[in-house]
């Protein structure tokens, strides 16, 4: 298997979700041996936000390239290319106001692009991507899942819509929450790594 471990937390070794996702990353390649592990660090590799150059790039033909435009392509085209030839995609997010982080969501603009990861077609949106499994390991300092803060978890819903947008639909989500609150805090990462099954 291939698997492709994006880390998106600016937080290094102190990283909660990096910690996560890295033990998804770990049972993984126990249940299947030999498997190749790609890893990018979006917050020591980022990719910028979406500027000008870019969204021309993305709606100029290749003849008419500029250098610039070029340059700016070509961030995209390695992204996409990278998420093409993986079979499982690990993802580490950290919720940041509600949120994903901006390194993530940088990195997605790149990657969800008309006619080359999805289309609208005349059945509706297609997505392109397929044939992938993804696995999300999303930490948080409220807990989400159940409560009142549960309509205002904007990260877990965003990521399930704009993966299976460009067509990767099984996405399994582990979260640690919690990770302000007193008590829970303290057991919450153990609880979560626990509950990983592949
Ligand atoms: C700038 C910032 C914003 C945060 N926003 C939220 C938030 O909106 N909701 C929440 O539950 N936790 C929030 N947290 C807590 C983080 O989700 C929590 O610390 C988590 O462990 C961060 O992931 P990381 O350890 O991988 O960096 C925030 C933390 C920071 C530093």
């Amino acid at each position: 298997m291939r698997i492709f471990h994006l880390i998106s937390s600016p937080r290094g070794e102190a990283s909660i979700s990096t910690k996560l996702s890295s033990a998804i990353v770990e049972k993984l390649i126990q249940a299947n041996v030999g498997s190749i592990v790609t890893t990018r660090n979006l917050s020591t590799e980022p990719f910028p936000n979406l500027e000008e150059v870019h969204i021309g790039s993305f709606f100029t033909p290749e003849e008419e390239f500029t250098p610039e435009l070029a340059a700016a392509a070509k961030k995209s085209e390695d992204a996409i290319a990278q998420l093409l030839e993986t079979d499982i995609i690990v993802i580490g997010a950290p919720m940041y106001n509600f949120t994903i982080h901006t390194a993530l969501k940088s990195w997605i603009d790149h990657i969800v692009r008309a006619n080359k990861t999805f289309a609208f077609t005349e059945n509706g949106a297609q997505g392109f991507v397929t044939g992938k499994k993804l696995y999300i390991g999303l930490s948080s300092g409220g807990i989400f899942t159940e409560g009142p803060f549960k309509l205002y978890d904007f990260a877990e819903p965003y990521l399930r819509f704009i993966f299976g947008f460009i067509g990767i639909t099984d996405v399994t989500i582990y979260r640690v929450q919690g990770l302000n609150v007193p008590i829970i805090k303290e057991t919450a990462l153990q609880q979560a790594i626990d509950s990983i099954v592949i």
